[in-house]
């Protein structure tokens, strides 16, 4: 009788975990604090999409996209708006890198030859607690590059709470600029160092749950500008044939995995993927790591325009890919 109880009011106050005929999945790419514009869009696909296809059963990430899985994981599923606030919450409060990194005592130059790393990350932790909660009431799995072996691996809800919080660290551990994390007795850096979007679990958790492929539902959110397929050029001497090889190079590194996605998983729901239509601070052009104020707001504001049009205007799944059949996107073979 109470479990029956229990049952209808589960059933009364909505979706909870694994209720649907759909597994529902969320994974966020890394990308510094590009994390801001992910808890933008975040937000939007929590207030436009319907509220009972957008409980997502499980959230990825990898580095800036584990920390916002993170400070997700203690929303309850139906909670997802309060999810987003927080996420964005976390990213404006940062101001300056010196919330997550700060240099070594002896400065840069020293860091570079007898530190770990230039930037001493252990602020992230106490960081990173402050807006992770105490529980965890919603499944997600983060990705780190362990050193040691040279392996990708993933961590979830199941090594605990408190450990968790360590393992989004890991997975956010900028080689060269944040300190390698340790964990389990291994040393590990950013997942991106392997891959920087980690779809691929969502689908094996789902379909650990029974699920079939035409039954799981896919979105993305990718931080990085979402740059042209190289156009056909001719190249005439050395610096040009460098220029040409960094164009192409860099095309491919940022979206091999999605390629690769396609191809594995042809029966997947792809609904969103997000990708930012302008470009991302800082404008000189370095890796995302200022933290300044307003350039972390314009991109949860950019974040949340962009997540409404897509949501509204139905941009779906592959022709955010500028590919419209599966037979247009090349095949990279890394699954
Ligand atoms: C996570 O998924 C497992 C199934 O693999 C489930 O048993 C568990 O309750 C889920 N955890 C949360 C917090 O929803
Ligand atoms: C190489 O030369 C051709 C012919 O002059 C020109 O059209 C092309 O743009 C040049 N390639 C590059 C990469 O500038």
């Amino acid at each position: 009788m109470v479990y029956l109880i229990s049952l209808a009011i589960a059933l009364l106050a909505g979706k909870g975990f694994g209720m649907s005929d759909k597994c529902y999945t969320l994974s966020m790419e890394g990308g510094g604090s590009h994390g801001a514009y992910e808890a933008g869009v975040l937000w939007s696909f929590a207030t436009y999409i319907p509220a009972e296809e957008r409980a997502w059963d499980i959230i990825t990430g990898i580095s800036a996209g584990s920390l916002n899985a993170r400070v997700c994981a203690q929303f309850d599923y139906g909670d997802e708006i309060n999810m987003a606030e927080n996420a964005i919450n976390a990213w404006l409060s940062a101001k300056t890198m010196a919330s997550i990194a700060v240099e070594w005592p002896q400065g840069l130059y020293y860091s570079t030859f007898f530190e770990p790393s230039l930037y001493d990350s252990s602020p992230m932790l106490t960081f990173l607690q402050q807006y992770s909660g105490t529980v965890i009431n919603r499944n997600i799995t983060v990705g780190v590059t362990d050193y040691e072996s040279g392996e990708f691996m993933e961590y979830n809800q199941d090594i605990g709470t408190d450990l968790l919080t360590v393992a989004a660290k890991s997975s956010a551990s900028i080689p060269f600029v944040f300190t390698p994390t340790l964990l389990n007795g291994h040393w590990y850096g950013d997942g991106g160092v392997l891959i920087n979007l980690n779809t691929n679990e969502a689908i094996s958790f789902c379909r650990s749950l029974g699920y079939s492929d035409k039954n799981i539902v896919v979105d993305m959110i990718r931080d990085f500008d979402g740059q042209d397929r190289p156009k056909p050029q001719i190249v005439n001497n050395t610096k040009e044939a460098m220029d040409r090889a960094n164009v192409i190079s860099d095309f491919y590194s940022k979206l091999w995995f999605l390629y690769d996605f396609s191809h594995s998983f042809p029966y997947v729901d792809i609904r969103y993927i997000a990708i930012p239509t302008k470009p991302l601070p800082p404008w000189d052009g370095t890796f995302p790591l200022d933290f300044k104020p307003d350039d972390m707001q314009w991109e949860v504001e950019l974040g949340k325009s962009d997540g409404k049009s897509f949501v509204e205007n139905g941009i779906k799944g592959r022709h955010a890919m500028k590919a419209k059949k599966l037979d247009e996107i090349p095949a990279t073979h890394y699954f």
